[in-house]
């Protein structure tokens, strides 16, 4: 039986790299494209070929790398940053014999997809070529390797920039820097790599040593060479990222998203959004965030690591780690922060904040309101400029508020946690409510009494 693409294949990715040119602080693999680490953008292509085992070199900022990928990879250290063959060096006692094709990438170059690594595989596959080398026609190719080919079109070579002259630099084919070598023929060359004159190991270099020793190189070039971009710099990062939000965007638009001025609207690759749900201009959706189908969202709103369900209108508002159930209506101007959990049905407008609090169904909180710490029911009415004391200045403690079902709180009230209004309660304009309200009550003034019970209860 043939055996699957992929399997007898290992990845091997390179990310010990000082990344210079980034002059940067964070490991230059960890910058986001599209809300996403570069580095996981190639480990998710990866996967996505069905490429079942990778390996990540790893040496500056290692420390950095492990705590963003934990074990979704297996590690090798690069002690010393000798050179991009010098780091695959650096997998050969782990690798040896485990695997038939070495699939090598570079961390920095996360445009690369799924498709064009199978495109490689296959061609190991069919004729076990020494070396497969992906590469690409580059408008600009300054800084790329340039491929160089004989009169047949035969690849002779790979130049680095810095060593090449004058009639090289002008070659637009370059060095994609993606390769599928054939496992026994890699492990014993890449300590033969001749040293450069940068006192570095070039991977490149073992194109011209196999062609040296009469074996097969393949090329597979690139339809669209933007997937071959190795971000060196800040400005190659922000090309990048132009082009990756373009792709979630089709992505998207590809799958039912309406979206009216998709130029303005700034999608994480990590979002998902449902069938027939509209995006409205300026709006940015980052982190982990899911919405369902048949929502208007926006314009002007930022969602952040949050979980919207169906039919929901959200407007210039700003969500952030929150939970929105169905149905609900959010906006102008609300923000829910971290812990903010609106039930099905709810209703929220004009100048509203929510913190570490559930609303039930149906309840209502239309103008300027604070609610922080608390539990609201069912079909709640949150008057207008209804706040929660929720913190205490001289104790220092946040406290919590609970308002059982169906209670209006009027205009202006004040619940000074902690505190515990009844179901079906009412609160007069402007009570500053210190103590419990018992069901059915209604209670008014500074402090907060209660002045009668409601008829019907059974009560007095
Ligand atoms: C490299 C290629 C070039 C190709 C380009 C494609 C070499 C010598 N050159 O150039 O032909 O066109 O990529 O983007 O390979 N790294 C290590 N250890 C090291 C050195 C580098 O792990 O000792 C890693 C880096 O972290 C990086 C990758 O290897 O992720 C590539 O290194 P980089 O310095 O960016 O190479 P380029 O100059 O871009
Ligand atoms: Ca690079």
């Amino acid at each position: 039986m043939e055996r699957a693409l992929g399997e007898g294949a290992v990845a091997v990715i390179l990310a010990a790299g000082q990344g210079t040119r980034m002059k940067s602080k964070l490991q230059k693999v960890l910058h986001p494209v599209a809300g996403k680490p570069m580095v996981e953008h190639v480990l998710d292509a990866i996967a996505e070929a069905r490429i079942g085992r990778a390996v990540l070199v790893v040496g500056r900022g290692a420390d950095q790398v492990h705590e963003r990928l934990g074990g979704r990879v297996a590690y090798v250290e690069q002690s010393e940053q000798l050179g991009t063959g010098h780091a695959v060096l650096q997998t050969r006692s782990l690798l040896r014999g485990e695997a038939t094709a070495v699939l090598v990438l570079y961390g920095d170059t996360p445009l690369i997809r799924a498709g064009t690594l199978r495109a490689l595989l296959e061609v190991e596959q069919a004729g076990s070529p020494a070396v497969t080398l992906l590469t690409a026609t580059a408008a600009d190719p300054t800084g790329y390797g340039r491929i160089l080919r004989d009169e047949a079109g035969r690849v002779r070579g790979i130049v680095e920039e810095a060593a090449a002259n004058a009639e090289q630099r002008a070659i637009r084919e370059v060095n994609a820097g993606v390769y599928c070598f054939r496992a026994d023929w890699l492990w014993p060359h890449l300590d033969r790599l001749p040293l450069s004159t940068k006192g570095e190991y070039y991977l490149t270099d073992l194109i011209a040593l196999a062609v040296a020793e009469g074996e097969t190189v393949e090329t597979v070039t690139l339809d669209d060479g933007t997937e071959a971009m190795g971000i060196n710099d800040r400005v190659a990062l922000a090309e990048a990222e132009r082009i990756a939000r373009e792709r979630v965007r089709e992505r998207l638009m590809r799958s039912g998203v309406t979206m009216t001025d998709p130029a303005t609207c700034y999608v994480d690759a990590t979002v998902e959004v449902g069938q027939d749900t509209v995006i409205l201009p300026n709006t940015i959706l980052r982190g982990q965030t899911r919405i369902g189908s048949d929502c208007l969202v926006g314009p002007g709103t930022i969602i952040e690591d949050t979980i919207v369900g169906e039919r929901c209108r959200l407007v210039y508002s700003v969500l952030e780690g929150a939970t929105v159930e169905d149905d609900v209506a959010l906006g102008p101007f609300c923000h829910l922060r971290p812990g903010a959990h609106l039930a099905r049905g709810v209703e929220m407008g004009n100048f509203g904040e929510v913190k570490k609090s559930y609303l039930g169904p149906g309840t209502k909180m239309h103008h300027f309101s604070y609610i922080g710490d608390a539990t609201l029911g069912a079909n709640v009415n949150v008057g207008a400029g209804t706040i929660t004391c929720n913190y205490n200045s001289e104790s220092k403690k946040k406290s919590e508020t609970v308002v059982e079902e169906e209670v209006g709180l009027g205009s202006d009230t004040m619940l000074v946690a902690p505190v515990r209004v009844g179901a079906r309660s009412t609160t007069g304009a402007g009570s500053v409510v210190t103590r419990d309200i018992p069901p059915d009550s209604v209670a008014y003034g500074v402090p907060a009494v209660v002045k009668r019970r409601r008829a019907g209860n059974g009560q007095t």
